[in-house]
């Protein structure tokens, strides 16, 4: 039996300027993670089984685009692989699905990373191969999307990300002081599909405000990291909110994300924005060891189903 995992994922900075070409910053949530597990299958054949998807079918019967067939698929063009061995894959996620935290991308991961134990292909295990593969099957789903999702749930690091041919510029850095994250969960569930399809529709509608917004939120970024880098909090708060505020002018907040995002400012947080593709899912508030418990309480007044803490030094 094999057993791997990948971690969920915040976006810190730059979503949806991301697949324009403008930096952003990602980070992993490890403390959610999707976890695959694959053993041998007394019957013959290649059994799915997602008890939190409610799917338990034969690779056969699977419909091509399904997400846990698309990465078996992935694997078996990678490797060439012409029979498969009677094998029962499993996947459980604690990452709740369609709520920006990366859990597609995340389960895709596990069950590519433990395919290739599993069959025993080494050269296909680095995070650069895993990030790679996992972009194929996000491509099914996701349209068009920046590849930085399928690189923080691999990499498993902060990643600095910026989409661009040939090659995508992905750095792992260095957090300068420990951040303090909540992240709060609307409850709304929402289509990265759509939200990011709308923006497009959007900036084909007026490209010049649109890329002014993506620069904007690129610039953001470049300024995030280097407080990051040196552990300004109240500096990188600031940013937060003002990438939140050109998210609003994206339109892809909603009345949810923004009463979540005020109750943090009121009470106490340093910064907050959504996370993700937006519409819904989740937002994130930066805060002190001071304020946790005043912001965690706003959260939950204000409509948060969930409020989780993750540290990141
Ligand atoms: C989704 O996690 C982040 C978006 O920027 C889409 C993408 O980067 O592919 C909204």
């Amino acid at each position: 039996m094999v057993e791997a995992s990948a971690p969920g994922k915040i976006i810190l900075f730059g979503e949806h300027a991301v697949v324009y070409g403008r930096p952003a910053i990602a980070v992993p949530l490890s403390q959610l993670r999707a976890t695959a597990v694959i053993q041998p299958n007394p019957q013959s054949g290649v059994q799915l089984i997602a008890p939190d998807l409610g799917m338990s079918a034969s690779l056969q019967e699977a419909v091509p685009d399904d997400p846990l067939a698309a990465a078996i698929h992935q694997i078996q063009r990678a490797a060439n692989i012409a029979q498969w061995p009677d094998m029962i894959v499993t996947v459980s996620s604690q990452i709740p699905i369609a709520s920006g935290l990366g859990s597609g991308a995340a389960i895709t991961a596990a069950i590519l990373r433990a395919l290739a134990q599993y069959l025993d292909l080494p050269y296909l295990l680095t995070d650069e191969q895993i990030s790679a593969l996992t972009y194929e099957v996000e491509k099914i789903h996701h349209g068009t999307p920046s590849g930085i999702d399928n690189t923080v749930v691999a990499y498993e690091r902060p990643v600095y990300f910026v989409r661009r041919q040939p090659q995508n510029l992905i750095e792992p850095f260095a957090v300068g002081t420990l951040l303090r994250l909540l992240v709060a969960d609307t409850g709304v569930s929402s289509s990265t599909k759509l939200v990011v399809g709308d923006v497009r529709r959007q900036w084909e509608a007026d490209p010049s405000q649109f890329e002014a917004l993506f620069s904007t939120c690129g610039e953001i970024a470049v300024a995030a990291r280097q407080a990051i880098e040196r552990g300004d909090l109240p500096e990188i708060g600031q940013l937060m909110t003002r990438n939140h505020q050109v998210l609003q002018t994206m339109t892809v907040s909603s009345l949810e994300l923004d009463r979540l995002v005020q109750a943090a400012q009121q009470a106490g947080a340093l910064g907050a924005k959504l996370s993700g593709a937006g519409w819904g899912g989740n937002m994130i508030a930066l805060v002190t060891m001071e304020t946790e418990t005043a912001v965690r309480q706003a959260l939950l007044q204000a409509g948060a189903r969930h409020v989780l803490l993750t540290t990141l030094i």
